[in-house]
């Protein structure tokens, strides 16, 4: 067995890995018979027939297909779900602290919990945001998700995750995407750790075009990695869960699945630094819109208009004159998930804190909360000002983000979240025509 955390780097047409030396066959996909005794089999994330520039699939070389399991029976994890409701929808601005730490063993897939959503797997459109605090190894217990891709956020403690293509390190402030289908258990390295899930019913994410940005900035496709093949050989008692149309199955396993030799392909795990990514800023007046804060885009099917999109809020330096430097306040027809990894987020003087999250959705109004105006339009801004020691994050959609109930009933949610613009004082005066007189 090799489980080194190895690595691929970059957004490539096709990756191609093996653990064992000629594992992968030559000059075909699925010869009649395959080295060290392997079973070929396909793993497609688009349909055979997508453009080329879109289409994702992998082949997989293992010791058994992933046919072999038993039947599936419904497994209870009441708090992850896609269940989001159609009732009335309230249009408050929302926020939560950090989901609380379990008190009994919690694996990754026990430790979800849903908050929000849109759309639905059965639609193929939408996400599904959900938060995650564990503190036990999935142990013997393997996991795909059939209803979409999954962009975990760690926030707190790191995460070793053995996917079918090989192993996955990442700590807060990296990212992973893990597509849909692929098989994977989560490790705790630090013996526990909480972080948010974004599951991408939609088109897979893609780096987004960057027009007259040019052809490099933002996220560089060369530091996205991928992992190299690592398998074991194990048979014993196995657990596979499975969520499927927004509910969760499990079935039983007489080996690890985690049995791939060699895999070649373009669907395939991979995470990302976001202290890797070029941000990019006014240095005249007017900050951009938050777009220019893009990491990973999921296209709708109406062009330029995101079924999700994934941003950060970096460090970064504030130079713009006669402007007002944070995030303006603000009314926006998308929908908006924000999380904070660590450090603070410049629109909010204090109740944002590391692991919590807020959520402004469609034409809600939102922006700076008061003590954060006050001290902007007073700063001096013949300096520079320097954002250090932060990384936020937004979880953004075309579509209304709909919490759940246990999220809206959660003792977790700040009930009184609006008071934060209640001391926002009218400086209206007709008199006073020149700004700041
Ligand atoms: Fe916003």
């Amino acid at each position: 067995m090799t489980a080194s955390a190895g690595y691929m780097s970059g957004f490539a047409n096709e990756f191609a890995s093996e653990a064992l030396p000629g594992a992968l066959p030559e000059g075909r996909n699925s010869p009649q018979r395959v080295a060290y005794g392997l079973y070929a089999e396909q793993l497609s994330g688009t349909a055979f027939t997508a453009p080329r520039h879109a289409n994702r699939r992998s082949w997989l070389y293992r010791m058994r297909p992933a046919a072999m399991h038993g039947a599936f029976t419904p497994y209870a994890q009441p708090a992850f779900h896609n269940a989001f409701g159609d009732g009335p929808v309230t249009p408050d601005q929302l926020r939560w602290d950090p989901l609380p730490s379990p008190h009994a063993p919690t694996d990754f897939i026990d430790g979800l919990f849903t908050m929000a959503g849109n759309g639905s797997p059965a639609a193929q459109t939408g996400v599904g945001i959900h938060l995650y605090a564990a503190n036990r190894d999935m142990q013997g217990r393997w996991f795909h998700d059939a209803d979409g891709e999954l962009l975990i956020v760690p926030q707190s403690g790191r995460l070793r995750l053995e996917t079918e293509f090989g192993v996955i390190e990442i700590a807060p402030q990296q990212i992973a995407v893990i597509p849909r289908g692929v098989r994977f258990r989560v490790v705790l390295p630090d013996g526990e750790a909480r972080g948010y899930v974004c599951e991408n019913f939609g088109a897979l994410l893609k780096l987004p075009d960057l027009g007259p940005i040019g052809s490099n900035g933002l996220a560089n496709p060369r530091d996205f990695e991928t992992p190299v093949a690592a398998y074991e050989d194990v048979e014993g008692d196995f657990e596979l869960v499975v969520k499927f149309q927004g509910h969760l199955w499990r079935a039983d396993l007489g080996h690890s699945p985690n049995d791939v030799v060699a895999w070649h392909g373009n669907y395939a795990p991979y995470r990302y630094d976001l202290r890797r990514h070029n941000t990019i800023g006014s240095i005249s007046y007017d900050h951009p819109d938050p777009s220019i804060f893009l990491v990973l885009h999921s296209a709708s099917d109406t062009e330029g208009v995101g079924n999700l999109d994934f941003v950060i809020f970096p460090p970064r330096w504030l130079v713009a004159q006669d402007t007002f430097r944070p995030p303006w306040f603000h009314r926006n027809v998308a929908s908006e998930f924000m999380g904070l990894v660590h450090g603070a987020y410049d629109a909010k003087a204090g109740g944002f804190v590391p692991g919590g999250s807020s959520l402004h959705n469609s034409f809600t109004g939102h922006g700076p909360d008061a003590a954060t105006f006050e001290k902007a339009s007073a700063a001096d801004l013949s300096k520079p000002d320097e954002i250090t020691g932060t990384m936020a994050f937004m979880f953004e959609t075309r579509a209304v983000i709909r919490p759940t109930a246990q999220a809206l009933e959660a003792a977790h949610r700040q009930r009184d979240y609006q008071a934060c613009w209640q001391g926002l004082r009218k400086h209206f005066d007709p008199a006073r025509r020149t700004p700041g007189a």
